[in-house]
């Protein structure tokens, strides 16, 4: 009897990955078990797939990345030239500016991400103002066009004629951050093949739009970038003198999202039930998290797991003693940043269908688990 239930414990451990979750076969879109975030660092394996095109063939041997444009010494690099320069790691988690769209009412277009299109994870590589200094990037140069070597022809309307290339541009004052950089690994291995390799770019605080996989080229301009991406698809309406302007999206906005207990998930009455989560923002930090366990009427504060680590989720964790009264609950987790900017309540329309950051309800039972739901 007892050797036999060992032998079954060691089978389930021999599971070393919980797996993603398909949101479209081809090309490759796959959403990380968010109920997963056992560990800071999210395991490449299990870290979010967002891509538009199918994956470009690359090698290292052959891997050239151009920087030019606006700059005074345009250069080309190999692989292993990128790799002989200094290089630095951080941490940094990517959030797809899509992720939560299922919690949108009425439901809208687009891959029906639930709360896994987030991921955290160390990045190494070689800053990019590093290779901007070599170029002798224009004194008046404004935004950093990056390229990758995907191609296709994209879904949101309005599209292009034919096929094009994935490519970003970022605001010349991110671009400069220490923190933004080419990089080639990925929790300290070669990045996968979903994940860009054998370059890509890695923007800390935006959303992840702006971390362009599969990375050929570097391409300084002197006025704003029109280029699809920007414009159409990952952009929202600012208002400028009361009127309507499309802009890129850009930094992330403070969201928390309750990883444990999961939706409809059944909880034993009257026992401590560890709530759990994590937090992240965009060039700020979420130094406040607060429960609601009756569907916003109290609030508790939450702990964290995670210290303050600009750029980084911060995991959290709220020991909730269950009601003995069964029934069904409302859990809500709202973060706070450093300046007091509170997550909001509501989805702001200006976003369409992008930077859903509202509280996200999550309704549980409170009961029997074999018993009948109330
Ligand atoms: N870069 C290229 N070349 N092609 C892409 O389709 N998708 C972007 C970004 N970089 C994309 C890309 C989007 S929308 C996101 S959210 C992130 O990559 C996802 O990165 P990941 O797949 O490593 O999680």
């Amino acid at each position: 009897m007892d050797g036999s239930r060992k032998r079954y414990v060691d089978t389930t451990n021999q599971f070393l990955s919980a797996g993603l979750v398909i949101r479209q076969k081809e090309p490759k879109n796959l959403e990380s078990p968010f109920d997963q975030i056992d560990s800071y660092l999210t395991p490449s394996e299990l870290f979010y797939i967002r891509s538009h095109f199918p994956i470009p063939a690359l090698d290292r041997v052959s891997y050239q990345l151009r920087i030019d444009g606006a700059v005074k010494r345009p250069f080309a690099l190999s692989y292993d030239e990128l790799r002989s320069m200094p290089s630095e790691s951080r941490v940094a988690t990517l959030e797809c500016a899509g992720n939560s769209r299922v919690f949108l009412v009425p439901q809208v277009q687009g891959a029906q991400w639930e709360l896994g299109a987030v991921s955290n994870a160390e990045w190494t590589g070689v800053p990019l103002r590093a290779l901007l200094e070599r170029a002798g990037l224009a004194e008046d140069a404004c935004e950093i066009v990056l390229e990758g070597a995907d191609r296709g022809i994209p879904k949101e309307e309005p599209t292009p004629p034919g096929p094009i290339s994935y490519a970003w541009s970022v605001p010349r004052a991110k671009a400069v951050q220490p923190e933004v950089l080419i990089a080639y690994q990925m929790n300290g291995r070669d990045l996968p093949r979903d994940h860009g390799f054998p370059v890509r770019a890695i923007i800390p605080g935006h959303y992840g739009m702006a971390s362009v996989k599969w990375l050929t080229s570097i391409h300084a301009v002197r006025e704003p970038f029109c280029g699809y991406w920007n414009t159409s698809d990952y952009a929202y309406w600012a208002w400028m003198d009361g009127k309507p302007v499309r802009s890129a999206l850009g930094e992330m906005q403070i969201k928390s999202e309750i990883a444990r207990p999961r939706v409809y998930e059944t909880l034993a009455p009257n026992q401590i039930y560890r709530v759990c989560g994590a937090a992240w923002a965009g060039e700020t930090d979420v130094t406040q998290i607060a429960v609601s366990t009756d569907g916003g009427r109290t609030w508790a504060e939450a702990g964290f797991l995670d210290p303050v680590r600009r750029h980084a989720w911060r995991r959290w964790k709220f020991d909730w003693l269950t009601p003995k009264e069964p029934g069904q609950y409302t859990l809500l987790a709202r973060a706070t940043d450093a300046a007091g900017v509170i997550q909001p309540d509501t989805h702001d329309q200006n976003y369409g269908t992008y930077v859903i950051n509202h509280v996200l309800p999550i309704e549980v039972f409170v009961g029997d688990p074999g018993g009948p739901q109330p």
